[in-house]
């Protein structure tokens, strides 16, 4: 097979990244080309598909200049990106308006309605999820009311990696992990349900064929090779969201094996053999990247997030070395100050835009190391109730974890991470996130590796932080106190949050 390169393509919320990784599994080049979101009102998060495909040309032509790689040693394509989101096309596959994302909120009175139209226990023990304003499905409902016209042009719906796909291939096609975030899925026979979407009066038709992870879904066409650089004819596979992508990237694949991811969201992603569903769908259920497996996920959508604002808010200009250092000078529990990392509402355990973050328990004697320690381990804590919440769903956990993104980097957090959830962690050497793994799924495909099993084999982990016995011994106690502050705090929040919005349309 020679020195056969595989590209992992991922179009996330801020850019697309275009990774070369050759047959060993090692990265050769990496470009990341960003785009912008907009917002056009209070909730919205919107995209144009074509910013993604600009992007990916210039990210591609990027990574195949840096590797100085002839275009013809590329064997395979393997796509990844952002899920969820809506992207409305009509007859000729022309993009009919902005893609609707994952973090756009607008859709809970049709979250309600699709509640209404299937049935909540249904809805869950057929797609293993309930009602999420993040889905695909509210969207196409908000379209239906509220852009008639849009929806009447409506021919093809895609997930975006597959508008990538659809400009690489001319093929309309999806992948199992991604299409199973739509809560249009038959989640155990791992396709669209025929029944969700007549219950939503939905066409079947505009749905594309869904693959496994490792599938070709067509051929690089000559106007895409022109395009971007790549050789015509070479294959692109399924690939997978971004989740499932990104826990192949650090070689969670299997029961038993966990993943936690500490970016802008924290994520704790557990594989399973089965499609295991949490009864009242507070955890997500979805299909795997590898054939045959699938996943129980909890997403907390502030936890880097969260230490990026109150660096940004108290101290502006800090490094977040400095200010983490800092932390450390205040002891395990901060003294007794607890913070919700709720600042932009919550998913898991709690499915509430209009949750609010909050310092619990502040005295004069707090100081901002105690603030930023407070913070680090409230977001663990956040991360420990999805570990409960897999406990109950039947889910036996690991004592390890291999733990990645951006939070990872610094031994506080690790340390406060490894102690409030009692999990050895392991961090692994292949940090390229979602674009690493959809190239190992890629290479999957061409043959490059037999299984996903085997091509995730070498990747390696390094040692990242034990429970300190002290340490965990204070958080359990912590903990249980900041489980029972949502449930106390909840009307309040949505006291505020209703207030803010009538203050802003009075005064605003
Ligand atoms: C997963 C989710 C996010 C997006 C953005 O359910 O909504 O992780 O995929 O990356």
């Amino acid at each position: 097979m020679g020195d056969a390169l595989l590209l992992g393509l991922d179009v996330s919320t801020t850019g697309v990244k275009a990774l070369l990784v050759d047959e060993r599994g090692r990265v050769v080049a990496s470009a990341t080309v960003p785009h912008a979101s907009s917002s056009p009102q209070p909730l919205w998060s919107e995209q144009w598909p074509e910013d993604w495909w600009n992007g990916a040309v210039a990210a591609i032509r990027a990574a195949l200049a840096e590797a100085g790689a002839a275009a013809g040693a590329v064997r395979a394509v393997g796509l990844t990106g952002q899920m969820h989101g809506m992207v409305a096309l009509d007859e000729a596959g022309t993009v009919l308006r902005p893609a609707i994302l994952w973090n756009d909120q607008r859709t809970a009175a049709e979250c309600d309605e699709i509640r209404a139209l299937v049935g909540r226990e249904r809805l869950i023990a057929i797609t293993g999820d309930d009602a999420l304003t993040g889905f695909t499905a509210p969207k196409i409902l908000w379209t239906r009311r509220h852009e008639p016209e849009v929806y009447a042009r409506i021919r093809h719906i895609l997930l975006p990696k597959d508008y990538l796909r659809l400009r690489l291939t001319s093929e309309y096609a999806m992948d199992k992990a991604d299409g199973s975030g739509a809560l249009l899925f038959d989640l155990a026979r791992r396709d669209w349900s025929g029944d969700i979407l007549e219950r939503l009066a939905m066409p079947a038709a505009w749905f594309p064929p869904t693959f496994e992870g490792t599938e070709a879904t067509g051929a690089v066409t000559a106007a895409a090779a022109a395009a971007t650089g790549l050789p015509a004819g070479i294959p692109v596979m399924a690939g997978g969201g971004d989740q499932a992508a990104q826990a192949v990237g650090v070689g969670a694949v299997s029961p038993g094996v966990l993943a936690v991811t500490l970016g802008t969201s924290g994520v704790i992603f557990a594989p399973t053999d089965s499609a295991v569903i949490e009864p009242q769908g507070r955890l997500h259920a979805f299909c795997h990247a590898v054939p045959g497996r699938w996943s129980l996920m909890g997403v907390m959508l502030s936890a880097a997030g969260s230490l990026q604002w109150l660096r940004d808010t108290l101290a502006p200009g800090v490094p977040f070395d400095e200010l983490v250092r800092e932390a450390a000078t205040a002891p395990a529990g901060s003294d007794g100050l607890l913070f919700l990392p709720y600042l932009t509402g919550e998913r898991t355990p709690y499915p509430d835009p209009l949750a609010r973050g909050a310092w619990i328990g502040l005295t004069a004697r707090h100081t901002r190391a105690h603030l930023t320690r407070a913070t680090l381990e409230g977001v663990a804590f956040g991360l420990r109730d999805m570990l409960g919440l897999m406990r109950e769903a039947g889910l036996s956990i690991p004592g390890r974890a291999r733990l990645s993104g951006g939070g990872a980097r610094g031994p506080l957090w690790r340390g406060i991470m490894a102690s409030a959830l009692r999990l050895t962690l392991d961090l692994p050497t292949s940090t390229e996130g979602a674009a690493y793994g959809a190239a190992l799924l890629a290479g999957v495909g061409v043959g490059v590796w037999p299984d996903v099993d085997a091509a995730t084999a070498a990747i390696d982990v390094a040692p990242g932080a034990e429970p300190d016995p002290a340490d965990a011994a204070v958080y359990d106690a912590l903990y249980a106190r900041y489980h029972a502050l949502y449930a106390t705090l909840a009307p309040t929040f949505h006291d505020l949050a209703r207030f803010a919005s009538t203050s802003a349309a009075t005064y605003g």
